[in-house]
């Protein structure tokens, strides 16, 4: 038999999830409280509920994803929502139809809301500008991604029980990501240190500014902290050469057991994914059972996504 739950009235001050900066601590604390709940739910049996029984969500994933894609549909199905993900390269798009006709065509079709990831930074807002739908931001250019910043507030408070107080550091390509930014918002508005790491070309100038720590050098950067987050490299988004090799990126940016031993010796290793072993990451680390909690990260992302799914479509 499904789980039958019916829809309350959850408030948030936000329409649209487009991002972290948008959202009051109310609004994270809410969304999380609701996360939490499903965590069981996803480990049980029967997976189903009727939740958003009679929504349509649309997924319109401009960008290659597997999490972010898969735990969103599967999100949507298992709160008893008619999920489509557009095919884009099967779509009119290819033949030049723009995002704004694009998101015209979909409203016509009355959705309730709609997932987008795209290149562009600032594609979700201009999306919510068009459809009369709630709109859910799954990473923008190198702007933001809320709900992964989301889920990993969630798996940080899952395993140490909170967030305040706690050193965070943040390693890698901070330049061209999108999981950092929405991280930083997330994890100062919770109250935790934030160590940023990242070589002098991958480094935002005036990074300073979101109240973080800076660090060129990985094990100063990576002292006495609680969490490491390793990012993974965005070549895609690399116009020149950043880099002047992986082996030496790996010398001096990649976690190795070596510099894992600054952080605090009940550190726990994240990662967005997709990884890059051996370039960002150790494998035997990254496969740490003792130490990663990167499975658990794709985990909790599903509850996350069915939080944000269940408050956001209206
Ligand atoms: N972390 C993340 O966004 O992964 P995907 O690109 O696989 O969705």
């Amino acid at each position: 038999m499904a789980i039958t739950k019916k829809l309350k009235p959850i408030k948030i001050s936000q329409k649209h999830l487009l991002g972290i900066q948008d959202l009051s601590i109310s609004d994270v604390k809410l969304i999380l409280q609701e996360a939490k709940k499903f965590i069981k739910l996803n480990k049980s049996r029967n997976k189903k509920t009727n939740i958003l029984r009679g929504k349509t969500q649309i997924n319109l994933f401009f960008e290659p994803s597997t999490r972010t894609q898969s735990s969103f549909e599967l999100a949507g199905k298992r709160l008893g929502a008619d999920v489509m993900s557009m095919n884009i390269t099967n779509s009119a798009i290819k033949k030049g139809e723009t995002l704004i006709d694009t998101a015209m065509t979909l409203n016509a079709m009355h959705p309730d809301l709609i997932v987008i990831r795209h290149q562009d930074s600032g594609a979700s807002n201009l999306l919510s500008q068009k459809v009369n739908c709630s709109v859910i931001n799954a990473g923008d250019g190198r702007r933001e991604h809320p709900t992964q910043a989301l889920l990993d507030a969630l798996t940080i408070i899952e395993r140490k029980k909170k967030i305040e107080g706690l050193r965070i550091g943040i390693c890698g390509d901070i330049l061209h990501s999108r999981v950092a930014r929405s991280n930083i918002y997330l994890l100062n508005m919770l109250g935790a240190e934030v160590n940023i790491i990242a070589p002098t070309n991958l480094m935002p100038e005036n990074i300073e500014r979101f109240g973080v720590n800076k660090f060129s050098d990985m094990k100063k950067g990576l002292k006495d902290c609680d969490i490491v987050m390793m990012l993974r490299l965005q070549n895609e988004r690399m116009s020149s050469s950043f880099l002047s090799s992986n082996r030496e990126y790996y010398e001096y940016y990649g976690l190795t057991p070596d510099k894992l031993n600054y952080a605090k010796s009940d550190a726990l290793i994240m990662h967005p994914g997709p990884m890059n072993r051996g370039i960002e990451i150790d494998t035997n680390l990254a496969d740490d059972i003792n130490k990663s909690v990167i499975k658990e990260q794709v985990e909790l992302g599903v509850a996350v996504r069915m939080a944000c799914l269940k408050i956001f479509c209206k």
